[in-house]
């Protein structure tokens, strides 16, 4: 396998490397997942995470399975437990296919190598399409709002939101961004406010619950987030708290963007009633990262996603192309297949 070295993930070398995630920012450890069943593990419990990425992460595991001689019914058995590890993000089953695909036309190792890594490196592109697509919507001094982390610690490249973001801010257009601390795994504050930090991008950090007052402060320009699955007219499944965030940009006239892959789209999915929704433990909403704060047998609900209907969405922004919320209704989406 080619040498890759990613802010996320490390491959090519003598082991297949991911930083854990769960403990940013305050460590930056490297755990191996060279074996697909521990990375099964490493998805589940978010060390690797973000639509994009678990795909290409899933990828590059079962081409480095093939590359060390395991057969057929070994790469089948990887392909199916990854394939089933989170529900939401389409990216990792369309990975898993495009693999299994290499596999029933009776591809090599060697073949799956290759395709584990134009899975990489399509994706790499998408994010420097969608950051440039994105940027050119921004105007100078904007405030924007992102929720979760959609950037390069959830894809291979720069990021599908904080690509955007990224882009703009090299444009020289003088943004900042609010960072929505994204309960309950806190992916806002523990890894965009990271990411932001590292790239020399202002930005201020705010619980979700500060939203409706910054909205109403007219501190919001903006909004852009990632997605983990968009169905065919538009609808967006995103990390738990999107739609509020939606609601909020259409109560007050500030535009969203949901930013995201072609591999994201999911036109399959008449709309997002028929998303599958991840449902977590209660432990994640009683407390975080060893705290708890909630009674040990409080009631809690925790479902990880939620879906932003199309009619909230000003427009989408993939690789190819920009589909404005009006297109949607009209089927502007499967246009782009
Ligand atoms: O549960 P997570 O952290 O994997 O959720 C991630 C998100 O919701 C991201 O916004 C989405 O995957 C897009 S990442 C480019």
């Amino acid at each position: 396998m080619k040498r890759i070295e990613g802010v996320a993930l490390r491959a090519g070398g003598a082991r297949f490397e991911l930083l854990d995630q769960t403990r940013l920012p305050e460590a930056e450890v490297w755990l191996d997942a060279t074996d697909p069943e521990a990375m099964v593990g490493h998805i589940q419990r978010l060390s690797v995470r973000g639509a994009p990425l678990i795909g290409v992460a899933a990828a590059l595991s079962v081409a480095s399975l093939a590359e060390r001689g395991a057969d057929g019914p070994a790469l089948h058995r990887a392909l199916r437990r990854l394939r089933e590890a989170r529900p939401t993000a389409v990216n990792l089953a369309w990975a898993m296919d495009r693999l299994r695909a290499v596999l029933d036309r009776g591809g090599s190792a060697a073949d799956l190598v290759r395709e584990a890594e134009a899975i990489h490196d399509e994706d790499v592109a998408a994010c420097e399409r969608m950051g440039e697509l994105g940027a050119a919507l921004v105007r100078p001094g904007e405030q924007l709002l992102t929720h979760c982390n959609a950037g390069a610690l959830a894809t291979a490249g720069i990021g599908s939101a904080l690509g955007v973001i990224h882009r703009a801010h090299a444009r020289g257009l003088g943004i900042h961004v609010w960072v929505n601390e994204t309960r309950p795994l806190l992916q806002g504050a523990r890894l965009t406010a990271w990411e932001l930090r590292r790239l020399g991008i202002p930005h201020t950090l705010v619980t979700e619950g500060m939203d409706g007052t910054l909205f109403r402060a007219g501190k919001v320009n903006r909004v852009v987030v990632g997605a983990d699955r968009i169905a065919r007219n538009g609808d967006v499944a995103n990390k738990v708290g999107t739609y509020t965030v939606a609601v909020l940009a259409r109560a007050h006239g500030v535009p969203f963007h949901a930013v995201a892959p072609w591999s994201t789209v999911d036109l399959a999915c008449p709309s997002g009633e028929s998303i599958p929704i991840e449902q977590r433990g209660a432990e994640e909403v009683r407390g975080a990262r060893g705290v708890r704060w909630a009674a040990a047998d409080a009631s809690a609900f925790n479902p990880a996603f939620d879906v932003t209907p199309a009619a909230l969405v000003t427009s989408l922004i993939t690789e190819r192309g920009v589909v404005e919320g009006e297109q949607l209704a009209a089927g502007g989406l499967a246009r782009l297949a």
